[in-house]
């Protein structure tokens, strides 16, 4: 989960959100050395003493501008493009989980999974347990299997909600009368912390994901 002053992305749990990250530097390190070519041009434009006096115009640096950033649109488009169609492939998931949206609290069905239903409220500050995390933690976490491929079904009840996972990369919308799918892998146990991303309402913020990351093994006895 993100702490103090964690301004970038938080470490990843599952190969989708290492790939994310991968991608974001790549497109920042490309963003810097613009952003420094064309500060360095600005900045000498000051001491342009305008000596070229039959300068009107220059056909070969015209082709260079307007070619040069084309291809280096195509560096970063292909990328972007390549983790597209990899966050929407679905590989043999084990396990299905539905997720479903209401004002104000997530509820989940585990439709092939001994059909578990329950209901998953933020606790209030003042219940909080002494290591508890305000605002964050949840009644009934979400309970699911490490190293299995992962199927979520995200939709909504009232209004439009967004279950989102920083540390996995997953980011869907809930959409009342609709459904929408995705899928992860965990790559290790812990607990995992999310938060509605779509404004649904005077208590948006009090919307919580906890999921609990757990070995196959302890995952079938629960
Ligand atoms: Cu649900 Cu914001």
């Amino acid at each position: 989960m993100s702490t103090w002053a964690n301004l970038g992305l938080q470490d990843s749990a599952s190969p989708l959100m290492e790939q994310l990250i991968f991608f974001h530097d790549h497109a920042l390190l490309i963003l810097v050395m613009i952003t420094v070519l064309v500060g360095y041009l600005m900045f000498m434009l000051f001491f342009n003493s305008y000596i070229n006096r039959f300068l009107l115009h220059g056909q070969l640096i015209e082709m260079i501008w307007t070619i040069l950033p084309a291809i280096i649109l195509l560096f970063i488009a292909l990328p972007s493009l390549r983790l597209l169609y990899l966050l929407d492939e679905i590989n043999e998931p084990s396990v299905t989980l539905k997720s479903i949206g209401h004002q104000w609290y997530w509820s989940y069905e585990y439709s092939d999974f001994n059909n578990i239903e329950f209901d998953s409220y933020m606790i209030p500050t003042n219940e909080l347990a002494i290591d508890g995390f305000r605002l964050l933690d949840v009644d009934n976490r979400v309970v699911l299997p490490m190293n299995s491929q992962i199927r979520i079904l995200v939709t909504a009840a009232d209004v439009i909600h967004s279950w989102t996972i920083p540390a996995l990369g997953v980011k869907v919308d809930g959409t009342p009368g609709r459904l929408n799918q995705t899928n992860f892998f965990i790559n290790r146990p812990g607990l995992f912390y999310g938060q509605c991303s779509e404004i649904c309402g005077a208590n948006h913020s009090f919307m919580p994901i906890v999921i609990e990351s757990v070995p196959v093994n302890y995952f079938i006895k629960w």
